[in-house]
């Protein structure tokens, strides 16, 4: 394999847009299994997965030979031409994860684009306008999606007027504003969420209320299982559609398929894309057929969603997540990094919390414990410590102040080990 060696691809990259926000200026040559090179040939645990896109790795010998045998076979024809084996093949396998009714899939091209749909099919669906989202949320950049996400200002400013009649209401980021109770932080949020459909917004005037399950760019803040309950109460009793964004902490990422599960709740709607095929872009709204027939035929569309090249990726990346009982790996592996980060609580007063479920985990930074205040330097100096000796992580959080844990589902101990060496001794400087 040429690995480009030595090549400095930041150097020759004047045509790329400076738009871009980079964690890294690294130049990449190639990915194996769980290392990414650089071009200088160095190697990398990467646990950064191009943020939890590359759920199984690199170059994982099932998805590229499926990838392979597919781009040989039929490499596209749109929908609007007819339907493709693997695009049809992964719709089945995705309905067959979610809970019954959600049975309806419509493959788009990435997570804004499903957050998107997901709020043209609540309005059109409901025949209303207003939509709910929580405040630090991140749902992507298009211009409905930035139009609820709250998670930094820098993804909103300069583009208003967004879209009309969307409300914030509080997130119960438990250890940030609720100093680690839970209960108190369930009931100011639902309790604030209740004032807002009594004094702002009439409930029947609401056609969704949109959540991510484990609040990701935010800040790797799981919504406490009763809080969804909530939720998913006043949806019921006031016909408003529950969107669940599932597109960071889906697809096994918590030890769960889906990140919603731990609640019990079903939602109407669940938004899903990063990991469903390991890279290739892919995303997808699920839904029960009766909703997705109300929509309206052509109410929607697209040119390069459900891709047979992304869906035959996608078709292997289930079948391993399912037939290596990588859910289980995800609880397992999450456990016990979970248990080794909490250790170093004792001797690093710079760490105020951790947290997390299966294998999506926040290690939070503050200056002093006491005031909670954040520390995205202190992170980011970790971050880059743990870089320059071999192990990839990346920060959330609005100060940057969470380092964020997303190794592979498929982990192994003795990595799990490595990572955790690594980071302690990045944590000593
Ligand atoms: C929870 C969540 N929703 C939506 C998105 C947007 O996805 P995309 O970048 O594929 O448009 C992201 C991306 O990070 C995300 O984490």
């Amino acid at each position: 394999m040429d690995t480009n060696k030595s090549l400095d691809l930041a150097a020759q990259a004047a045509n790329i847009s400076p738009i871009l926000g980079r964690y890294m200026d690294k130049s990449w040559s190639h990915g194996i299994g769980h290392r990414l090179y650089d071009t200088a040939g160095n190697a990398y645990l990467d646990f950064a997965n191009g943020i939890a896109v590359t759920a199984l790795g690199h170059a994982h010998p099932r998805v590229t030979a499926a990838v392979h045998a597919q781009v040989d076979r039929l490499m596209g024809p749109v929908h609007a031409i007819g339907f493709s084996e693997p695009t049809v093949k992964l719709a089945s396998m995705l309905a067959d994860t979610m809970p019954e009714g959600l049975d309806s899939v419509l493959f788009l091209n990435s997570g804004s684009e499903a957050i998107d749909g997901a709020i043209k099919l609540a309005r059109r669906v409901t025949g209303r306008a207003a939509i709910i989202a929580f405040r630090g949320a991140f749902h992507g950049r298009t211009i409905g999606a930035t139009s609820i996400t709250t998670s930094s200002l820098n993804y909103r400013m300069g583009y208003e007027p967004l879209l009309p009649s969307v409300y914030t209401s509080v997130f119960p980021a438990v250890y940030r504003y609720y100093a680690g109770d839970e209960e108190r932080a369930i009931a100011d949020a639902l309790k604030h969420l209740d004032g807002l459909l009594m004094t702002t917004v009439a409930p029947d005037e609401v056609a969704a209320i949109v959540v991510e399950p484990v609040q990701g760019e935010g800040g790797y803040y799981p919504a406490p299982p009763a809080f969804l309950r909530g939720l998913q109460d006043r949806c019921h009793r006031f016909g408003i559609m529950l969107v669940v964004d599932e597109v960071q902490s889906g697809y096994g990422r918590t030890g769960d398929m889906w990140a919603f599960e731990a609640s019990g709740i079903v939602p109407d709607v669940v938004c899903v894309a990063k990991a469903i095929a390991n890279g290739l872009p892919l995303s997808a709204i699920v839904s029960t057929k009766e909703i997705m027939t109300a929509w309206g035929k052509g109410a929607h569309g697209t040119t390069y969603g459900g891709n047979p090249v992304a869906c035959a990726a996608g078709v292997a990346v289930l079948e391993t997540i399912q037939e290596e009982g990588l859910l289980a790996n995800a609880k397992a592996r999450g456990l016990e990094l979970l248990g080794g980060l909490r250790e170093l609580l004792a001797d690093h007063d710079e760490i105020g919390d951790v947290r997390g479920r299966g294998l999506m985990i926040g290690v939070e930074f503050v200056k002093d414990r006491s005031t909670r205040t954040p520390d995205g330097q202190a992170a980011e100096a970790v971050i880059a410590r743990a870089r320059d000796a071999g192990l990839l992580l990346l920060s959330c959080g609005t100060a940057h102040q969470v380092i964020r844990w997303i190794p592979p589902l498929d982990v192994t101990v003795p990595e799990v080990e490595e990572s955790l060496r690594i980071f302690e001794g990045a944590l000593r400087g």
